[in-house]
């Protein structure tokens, strides 16, 4: 595939993605091309850094480097405070760019660094998991977690420039890599029949990252997500579609002290017990709902899920802020490709679809 360009809109300044097989390799021509400064302070982690060091160092000649502590728990203020720090000792002014090199964790944190150093200096992605190529670096929302919850300290702050490249995902442990596919999945059966079908029909290869199948695929997610941002960047409402699936995914993820699960994978249950609700109603036919779960499944195995009571996600689900006088809001498949969001969930027709799918009764 060609290089791939897709734009995307921004009250903060239109940003353009990059996606291509070995873009990576050409950043520095990619970032001078598109204007972004010359001094570039390099973030990354120690285990991006082991595999991919080499090659980014030579790729971007000069720039500083900054390794912070690999993991989501890693992800903190303590961390941006180790940036910043290093931004000061590297003599990082107005005019210097931060290029984020890493998964969702490092394009998150580095770009909560960008946005608030000296009050917001420039931000280069480069997302190397495939859930930051199609998620994370999408939509210009930065921040960390604190000890409270995850993400609640952040911003919107557009990047000037993504540079995604997949073949970063050819040394992603395998695991890693499905969980990933789970929120491609999660892109065609809630926005795009056409992908979703494509995905249908590529399944047998999706789980090798060395597919060139891939690289288009995440050109779609891209150009899906993009067009949600694009309209409502601050998530007043179309892009809560994108949270198919994340209700109960984030509930599960919860129950289990974010042990068990990859986020991909607890959405993937998500998204199944949505369905089970949406078939319930009858948003999707019988057919429909076999053909989703059937692409789940596909990609192997998810953790179980057996052990986790349908009670104890539903006072998770309960606790989360979707909860009106009783009634749960849900985005619910309507069809392949369309979803409708819905405030009337009972909690028994969730705890119905929860044992549905596998999880623990009472
Ligand atoms: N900003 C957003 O809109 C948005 C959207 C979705 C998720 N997120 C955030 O993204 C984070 C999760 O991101 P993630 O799943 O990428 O996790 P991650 O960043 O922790 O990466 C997973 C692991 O893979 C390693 N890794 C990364 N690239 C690699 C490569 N090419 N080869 C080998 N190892 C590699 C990482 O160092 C890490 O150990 C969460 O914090 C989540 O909140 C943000
Ligand atoms: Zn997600």
């Amino acid at each position: 595939m060609p290089q791939v360009r897709v734009d995307v809109h921004s009250a903060g300044g239109d940003y353009p993605i990059l996606i291509g097989d070995g873009l990576a390799d050409r950043a520095a021509e990619r970032l001078d091309e598109w204007r972004v400064g010359p001094r570039r302070v390099v973030v990354s982690n120690p285990v991006v850094w082991r595999v991919h060091g080499e090659r980014m160092a030579a790729a971007l000649p000069g720039a500083e480097v900054i390794l912070v502590p690999d993991g989501e728990r890693h992800k903190t203020l303590a961390s941006v405070a180790r940036i910043y720090d290093a931004l000061v000792r590297a003599g990082a002014d107005r005019g210097s760019v931060i290029v984020a090199v890493g998964g969702g964790v490092t394009c998150d944190m580095a770009g909560f660094a960008a946005a608030t150093f000296l009050r917001g200096i420039g931000l280069v992605q480069v997302p190397t998991t495939l859930l930051a190529q199609v998620d994370a670096s999408v939509g210009g929302k930065v921040g960390v977690n604190l000890a409270a919850g995850k993400n609640l300290v952040g911003a919107f702050y557009p990047p000037r420039l993504v540079v995604t490249d997949p073949l970063f995902l050819r040394t992603l442990p395998r695991r890693e890599y499905r969980a990933g596919l789970y929120e491609v999945i999660k892109y065609g059966i809630a926005c795009s029949a056409d992908l979703f079908a494509r995905l249908d029909r590529e399944a047998a290869r999706l789980t090798d990252p060395t597919s060139p199948v891939i690289a288009t695929i995440i050109a779609d997610c891209c150009r899906i997500k993009a067009a949600i941002v694009s309209a409502d960047e601050r998530e007043a409402g179309g892009r809560r579609v994108l949270n198919f699936g994340h209700t109960t995914g984030h509930a599960v993820e919860t129950l289990t002290g974010y042990r068990r699960f990859r986020h991909g994978e607890a959405v993937a249950w998500g998204m199944l017990v949505a369905s089970r609700v949406a078939a319930g109603r009858g948003l999707i036919a019988e057919d429909e709902g076999r053909a989703l779960k059937a692409l789940v499944m596909r990609l192997g195995p998810l953790p179980p899920v057996a052990d986790l009571p349908a009670d104890r996600v539903l006072d998770l689900v309960k606790r989360d802020k979707k909860v009106v006088d009783g009634s749960l809001h849900f985005v619910l498949p309507a069809g392949l490709g369309a979803t409708r969001i819905v405030d009337d969930v009972a909690e028994g027709e969730l705890r119905e679809a929860l044992v549905s799918v596998g999880f623990g009764q009472a």
